[in-house]
């Protein structure tokens, strides 16, 4: 199939917006070319990963430098975590070194106008498409809510064609931008009554894993709340690289149903616990809000930790998008948590900020948190529900 442009398409490709805008087109209309898309088509809303100075080093800055030259964004951008909370850094522990390196990394954004808010739930923030809208989302977990809760369209973005979709206000059309693409191939009937964020962590967990990319129907989930389904979808992105799924009377898709049945049973999720569970983890860290507490999970936290002291050797990261951040400062529970000995942490969380060496055992609330905890930073993990991670905080 041959990539039709539009003359503003061509446009851009031929330099006339810039060498940056020209760069951004090259990389959209490659791609396009690879999964044999048909044409471009405009992109409402961009969210970009690989920001942390940790992921990125100098190479990746260096990049950034150049298309913040004379390049621009013409849709609604915004960030993923970076490595550090941007206003707060000094008092977790972060290096100066760490901190001017980072900050460098924001400025690049900054100056092409992305929204420099760092968050994985831009859906919680402002940043928020509305059904079938086509956008161009690179964080996994924000990728498969925006597709399975909210029912707008995007692939999983890389950190380059993010930013080139940013700049060109385009993508290609293939893959989940296409309704045939979306349909789902395997059902799952939840036998497991899911309680909290953990389990529907755990959830993902075994889907993800048995899954194998085939976009799973779900069934057996009475209702769920947005908490729970951003907790799913980080787990079952994690875990299977699921970028799409439906929950029956929840998510907003229309599917048929597949004929393939699985079922998951109690079992499943005890065995998964286990699974994230390390024996013998000394727990020192205990980090909820991944991905990016709201703010009621926050203020349930703060009313948690209310008149408690963190306990010696612990660390405790409450991590949110700044927004969000401001809003429990205006509330109140940023100074129940702080004065609890919590660190209430913006535009960074656990995965991606300098931590290596820092701690060796993470209680959380989250699936995913645990394979970054893991895979990245060689931490044992225990997972829990968010009552009794703080429990363990103050204990
Ligand atoms: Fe978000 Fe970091 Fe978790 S990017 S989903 S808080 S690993």
């Amino acid at each position: 199939m041959t990539l039709e442009l539009t003359a503003e398409d061509k446009k851009m490709l031929y330099g006339d917006y810039g060498k940056a805008t020209q760069k951004a087109m090259e990389i959209i209309t490659t791609l396009g070319e690879i999964y044999g898309a048909r044409q471009l088509i405009p992109v409402s809303s961009v969210q970009i990963a690989g920001v942390s100075y940790h992921n990125l080093g100098e190479a990746g800055l260096e990049y950034l430098d150049e298309m913040a030259q004379d390049g621009t964004t013409r849709v609604l951008t915004t960030l993923n975590p970076a490595g550090m909370d941007l206003v707060e850094w000094k008092k977790h522990g972060i290096s100066a070194d760490f901190a001017e390196n980072q900050q460098r990394v924001v400025d690049a954004f900054a100056k092409m106008g992305v929204v420099t808010t760092c968050t994985c739930t831009p859906y919680l923030i402002g940043n928020l498409p509305h059904y079938g809208e086509h956008i161009a989302w690179a964080e996994s977990s924000a990728v498969c809510f925006a597709n399975s809760v909210i029912g707008a369209r995007t692939n999983r973005e890389g950190g380059p064609s993010a930013l080139a979709a940013a700049l060109t206000g385009r993508t290609a059309e293939y893959g989940l931008h296409l309704e045939e693409n979306r349909q789902a191939e395997v059902k799952y009937v939840i036998q497991p009554e899911l309680k909290n964020t953990d389990d529907f962590g755990l959830l993902g967990y075994v889907i993800g894993n048995r899954t194998r990319k085939a976009i799973p129907y779900i069934t057996g989930v009475p209702n769920a709340t947005t908490n729970e389904l951003k907790s799913f979808c980080a787990s079952v992105a994690t875990y299977g690289g699921v970028a799409i799924f439906h929950m029956e009377n929840i998510t907003p898709n229309n599917t048929l149903v597949p004929n393939s049945t699985e079922t998951v049973t109690q079992d499943d999720l005890d065995e998964a616990r286990q699974k994230l569970d390390d024996e013998a983890a000394d727990i020192d860290f205990i980090s909820v809000g991944c991905p990016h507490a709201s703010i009621e999970e926050i203020r349930q936290i703060a009313s948690m930790l209310k008149g408690k002291k963190v306990a010696e050797g612990k660390t405790v990261w409450i991590t949110t998008a700044k927004p969000t951040k401001d809003l429990a400062m205006k509330m109140g529970y940023y100074d129940l948590i702080e004065q609890a000995g919590a660190f209430l942490v913006s535009d960074a969380c656990c995965a991606v900020a300098p931590l290596k060496g820092k701690f060796s055992g993470l209680m959380t609330d989250s699936a995913k948190a645990c394979f970054y905890a893991r895979g990245k930073n060689d931490f044992k993990t225990e997972i829990r529900t968010v009552e009794e991670c703080i429990k363990e905080a103050v204990s």
